[in-house]
């Protein structure tokens, strides 16, 4: 079956969407495409690039998300990731924190289609790889679907193919980003009108997107789908993607293989300095639904920030997902 390289994507989250986070997400899916926390192209080019842009081979496909306004200074931030072996730059268009506003870029840039178009311009100048925009249907009173069809027009021209679409408006002022997530009312039937109206690109919706029924059924009239929240809090939803939405033999995982899984990587990453917690705190949702999740996501909770917790802790709380307390015993004395 032909597939496009966006049918299914893991939303860009600051703070979730770290390199721990994806990798435990490839776990659960050979197919997915992953995106990276969004980056400023500031922060890439005066900064420390290596470990903002610091992943592991097994990620791909993945993209790298940056947040800036400046064509010059996209171009070149743009380079850096392509060099580091990134598969796509995806430009944030949809950010709407006060922070991210006042370094003009993010969603007020809906009202700037033609800084946007510039970037994307010189970043496609400068690299091979896609670039790709992040978008949502509008910003403040500038909400009408002709404006968001301009928006795209001018966006395409500039070599823009793929377009991914939170369907909400957003707030610049009034509301917080998490309620920017929530009030402004989804709006599908408009993203499928865009499909309609830009044949040739690839239109990806985005929001509120909750099990993989509501995705087929997206993907029935779009190119792609992404999941945010739904994804990080209840992540075993991806082990049914490769089988459900790609022409693939379904991975027969269950979720303690799956934390069996990580315990490789947790242990690598443990050698290299990195805290404990700062792997486990993307896995409390694994057993979410089942027996016991409630103790694998407290055990982990409050142990694994200690200094020195290894990764006993993290055996211990899949001991104890598993009703074993004999060996939890065993191994907390030890
Ligand atoms: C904690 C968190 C951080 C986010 N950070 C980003 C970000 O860095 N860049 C971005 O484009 N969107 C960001 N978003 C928005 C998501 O990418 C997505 O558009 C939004 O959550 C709607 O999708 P969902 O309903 O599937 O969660 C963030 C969302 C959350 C919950």
């Amino acid at each position: 079956m032909e597939t496009n390289l966006h049918r299914f994507c893991i939303a860009p989250m600051m703070d979730w969407s770290d390199r721990h986070c994806r990798y435990f997400w490839r776990l659960l899916s050979r197919h997915a495409r992953l995106y990276t926390e969004m980056i400023t192209s500031a922060a890439l080019v005066h900064g420390n690039h290596q470990r903002l842009l610091d992943h592991h081979p097994a990620e791909h496909p993945l993209a790298v998300q940056l947040g800036g306004s400046e064509a010059a200074e996209l171009a070149a931030a743009a380079k850096i990731c392509e060099r580091a072996g990134y598969d796509e730059i995806n430009l944030n268009v949809g950010c709407p924190s006060e922070r991210v506003q006042s370094g003009a870029f993010g969603a007020c840039l809906m009202h700037e289609p033609e800084t946007v178009a510039n970037g994307v311009k010189a970043m496609r100048e400068a690299v091979d790889i896609p670039v790709t925009i992040k978008c949502r249907l509008g910003v403040d009173d500038n909400d009408s679907y002709q404006a968001l069809c301009d928006f795209v027009g001018i966006n395409r021209d500039a070599g823009c193919k793929v377009f991914i679409v939170h369907a909400r408006k957003a707030w610049l002022k009034g509301l917080s980003p998490k309620q920017n997530r929530e009030v402004p009312p989804l709006n599908y039937p408009r993203v499928f009108q865009l499909k309609k109206d830009f044949p040739e690109l690839q239109i990806v919706l985005n929001g509120g997107l909750q099990s993989l029924q509501a995705c087929q059924s997206a993907l029935d009239k779009l190119d792609g789908v992404m999941l945010g929240r739904e994804a990080y809090h209840n992540p075993f939803l991806l082990a049914g993607v490769d089988g459900e939405l790609f022409d693939e033999k379904q991975l027969q995982l269950n979720r303690v293989q799956v934390a069996t899984m990580f315990v490789d990587y947790i242990e690598r990453e443990l050698k290299r300095g990195t805290r404990l917690n700062h792997m486990t705190r993307h896995v409390l949702g694994l057993f979410n639904g089942e027996p016991n999740a409630r103790k694998w996501r407290r055990y982990l909770s409050e142990n694994a920030y200690k200094p020195g917790a290894g990764i006993e802790v993290y055996l211990n709380a899949l001991q104890l997902q598993q009703g074993n307390h004999a060996r939890q015993a065993k191994l907390s004395c030890s």
